[in-house]
């Protein structure tokens, strides 16, 4: 339906061609990575090999995407960019406002109403700008993505971290903030620092209780939420051409909590009939028309230690079912292991509730899967002795798996349906009694599972599994059940075992759907009305950043030195505040109310050094910038971990942060520190973050003359008369420099649209 096929012919044609000057400049056999990045130059043609993990290269994706919350700031930020029309097609999908709380429609009812000024403000931009508009209730970005704009051999950026979803389809999808997005869709090149390469070579066959999820969950275990950090990972092996097409989009999405730029499977028979299947036969058709470049060279998978800069291998055909957690992704459990483990960490051993689907897990496959277990409870007199929620990932994959009365099974064992929406995945979870924060288990077949992510409630431990395992635990109620080997007590008090799970990967009678959601742009949007009213608490138009002053940033005091962890949840916290995402000023009073201070191991605890009292982070920078004072966060090891939200980078901005130093950063969250024209440094030393003292005053030196590759100073005042001098590095590149000395890349690309 909404594809662009003509935006694919161009693409393909331009292939050949910039493949071969790929090759020559390269000078070996190539990766599909390769390959897509290469045939995505912004500037044509190569004609130099780009440093992995070092060069700064100007791409030209062929998409945006953007979901519901983030697109509010993207687009208040596009508007301020001056262009009628979006440069390349780009979408948004209205999936993360929608609350969780009774089912689908009561809670898509509420959804509507309750944020009728945002979604009016988006659908009126989309309109405008010539942006497809995917309604509340149309699906969960991923998944819409997935089935209808996807393509092998694409690129794509969206402001959601789990972007690399469509790499399932063998598109090089990336997850950014909106000001990326904004740049784009003002038609400027997108800059990304060459990535790395991982290769995961898999072998075998999936097979009985496990699934695509229980492959991503072992990577995690492998390469920790740090080991993707700035590298794609790329699948290869006769195992990763086994997979169903959802299946590697499983993988992929769940590729961001290794930290990865995205993740890839190349092009094969399953990408092939997930196209035809999605009603995209004459893409198929186009892709197997250069079927070579859309994979790989044979060499390169042959000998991959030669031309991957790491390389995982997993045979599927020995690979358990996986359940991780809690609190962190990347703690792996085989099943086998689990019980023992929960056990010993004394963990509640209680399941609560059991949640499959999400953008991660929502698949025709996955769900009728799941609901051949629920089937099977139903057939063996077993009843679901947990909560269990089904959320669907699209309206289309609703529609076909009611139709197909996979929903009436799921009813069947006390199973709800929310909303073809992100719900308790994003912490938009009305979750009974969560209040009360007591410890209690749930599971999920989600990617995330950080603390207090789904419902607020810091002591709820969250694993995540496949949705099998899931719906497995849930009928069972207990976390230390093993469903490979052991029995459950039924109704009549017999001993049943469960059978392996049995599932297909597209529906025999095809997708259906009535209403798909879908509300098409105006073909000219001149004369349509965007309206911000000046006195909503949910959007404010945007104001521009101060410029640089052009001194050393002297005298500035410590905000906050973050202990551990700091997501951009900590940062600036999902849940309920998600509802001020169009407005900077009033979400900025959560900022980086989760970080942990070092001082006093609290949450939003923190002293203001004018007064000498403690207080809430934003109230407490309020302060400093009513009295004119410029203030520097300080951070642990890979800040700003999680989702792309540039809020993260833009509340301390506003609020008048100007320095944030840490031991290392993740990748989205540095470049949007960068876009806003903050300074993000890193320790040269890491064991010099134990120097920095709560009643710090510190400048930092050099800004009059920073360069490329040079290091800053950091002088830190310390109030016994004493002084530490240390060297800080940053990755900012000479255009970022710009971007600093402006006040943000918005204010240069306002002034370049104006000349
Ligand atoms: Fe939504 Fe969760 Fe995915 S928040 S986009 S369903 S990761």
């Amino acid at each position: 339906m909404a594809f662009d096929i003509e935006m694919i012919k161009a693409v393909y044609g331009r292939y050949e061609s910039r493949i071969a000057a790929a090759r020559k400049v390269v000078g070996k056999p190539l990766t599909l990575t390769e390959k897509i990045l290469y045939a995505h130059l912004w500037d044509g043609e190569a004609n130099e090999a780009y440093g992995r993990g070092k060069s700064y290269v100007d791409f030209a994706p062929d998409r945006v995407a953007m979901q519901d919350a983030t697109a509010q700031m993207a687009l208040l930020q596009f508007m301020q960019a001056g262009r009628p029309q979006v440069a390349v097609p780009s979408t948004v999908h209205c999936d993360h406002l929608i609350q969780a709380k009774v089912g689908a429609e009561t809670d898509l009812a509420v959804a509507t109403d309750q944020n009728k000024e945002v979604y009016d403000f988006l659908a009126s931009v989309s309109n405008k700008y010539g942006i497809g508009f995917w309604k509340p209730g149309a699906g969960i970005i991923h998944q819409v993505v997935l089935e209808n704009y996807a393509f092998p051999g694409g690129m794509m950026i969206g402001t959601d971290s789990h972007t690399p979803n469509a790499g399932g389809l063998g598109m090089i999808a990336i997850g950014v903030g909106g000001a990326d997005a904004c740049d784009v869709m003002a038609g400027l090149p997108w800059e990304l620092k060459f990535p790395k390469l991982i290769g995961v070579k898999l072998t075998g066959k999936l097979s009985g209780w496990t699934a695509a999820k229980d492959v991503i969950l072992k990577v995690a275990g492998i390469l920790t939420v740090k080991g993707g950090t700035g590298a794609i990972v790329e699948y290869f092996g006769e195992g990763a051409r086994s997979l169903s097409a959802t299946g590697k989009g499983t993988i992929c999405n769940m590729g961001a909590e290794i930290g990865a730029t995205t993740s890839i499977f190349g092009y094969d028979e399953k990408s092939e009939a997930y196209l035809r299947g999605t009603d995209r036969a004459d893409i198929a058709d186009l892709a197997n028309g250069i079927k070579e470049h859309l994979t790989g060279d044979a060499e390169v998978y042959a000998n991959p230690e030669q031309y991957f800069d790491q390389v995982i291998e997993i045979n599927l055909s020995e690979l358990e079912p996986h359940i991780n957690g809690p609190f962190t992704p990347d703690l792996a459990w085989p099943i086998s292991k689990f019980a023992t483990a929960v056990k010993e960490n004394g963990w509640p051993e209680k399941l609560e509730v059991g949640l499959i689907g999400s953008c991660t897990n929502s698949s025709y496959e996955d769900i009728s899967r799941a609901a051949s277990l629920a089937q099977q409870a139903v057939e063996k007199n077993l009843v679901a002795k947990s909560e269990y929620t089904v959320t669907p990932g699209s309206e289309q994959v609703r529609y076909t798996v009611e139709r197909d009365g996979f929903l009436e099974t799921f009813d069947k064992i006390g199973g709800v349906v929310l909303a073809n929406a992100c719900g308790p995945c994003i912490g938009q979870w009305s979750r009974h009694g969560a209040e009360k924060k007591e410890r209690n288990s749930i599971i999920t077949s989600f990617n995330r599972n950080f603390a207090k992510r789904a419902d607020g409630n810091p002591n709820t431990h969250s694993f995540v599994a496949s949705p099998e395992i899931v719906t497995a635990l849930a009928i069972s109620g207990s976390l230390l059940f093993n469903p490979l080997t052991d029995t459950l007590t039924n109704e009549k008090g017999e001993q049943v075992k469960l059978d392996e799970p049995q599932g297909l990967e597209l529906p025999v009678k095809g997708f259906a759907v009535e209403d798909a959601g879908y509300q098409a742009p105006a073909e000219d949007g001149s004369q349509v009305q965007v309206i911000v009213s000046p006195t909503s608490d949910r959007l404010q138009l945007l104001e521009p950043f101060k410029a640089w002053e052009g001194t050393d940033l002297t005298g500035l005091k410590l905000l906050i030195k973050a202990k551990g962890k700091c997501t951009t949840d900590h940062i600036s916290m999902a849940g309920p505040w998600l509802k001020y995402r169009g407005h900077l000023d009033n979400i900025s009073n959560n900022m980086l109310i989760g970080a942990i201070n070092y001082f006093n191991d609290s949450a939003d605890n923190v002293k203001n050094q004018l007064t000498g009292s403690y207080g809430p982070v934003p109230a407490t920078q309020r302060a400093y910038k009513a009295a004119g004072i410029n203030t520097i966060v300080v951070g642990d090891e890979n800040y700003g971990e999680g989702s792309s939200r540039e809020h993260a980078a833009m509340e301390p901005r506003h609020l008048g942060v100007r320095v944030i130093l840490v031991k290392s950063f993740a990748r989205i969250h540095e470049t949007n520190l960068k876009k806003q024209g903050m300074l993000a440094l890193t320790f040269n030393n890491p064991a010099d973050y134990d120097l920095i003292k709560e009643d710090d005053t510190i400048d930092i030196i050099g800004l009059t003359d920073f360069t490329p590759d040079k290091q800053l100073t950091v002088v830190l005042h310390h109030t016994d008369g004493s002084e530490d001098r240390i060297q800080v590095n940053h990755t900012y590149n000479a255009q970022q420099i710009e971007w600093f000395k402006a006040g943000g890349a918005l204010n240069i690309i306002r002034k370049n649209q104006a000349q």
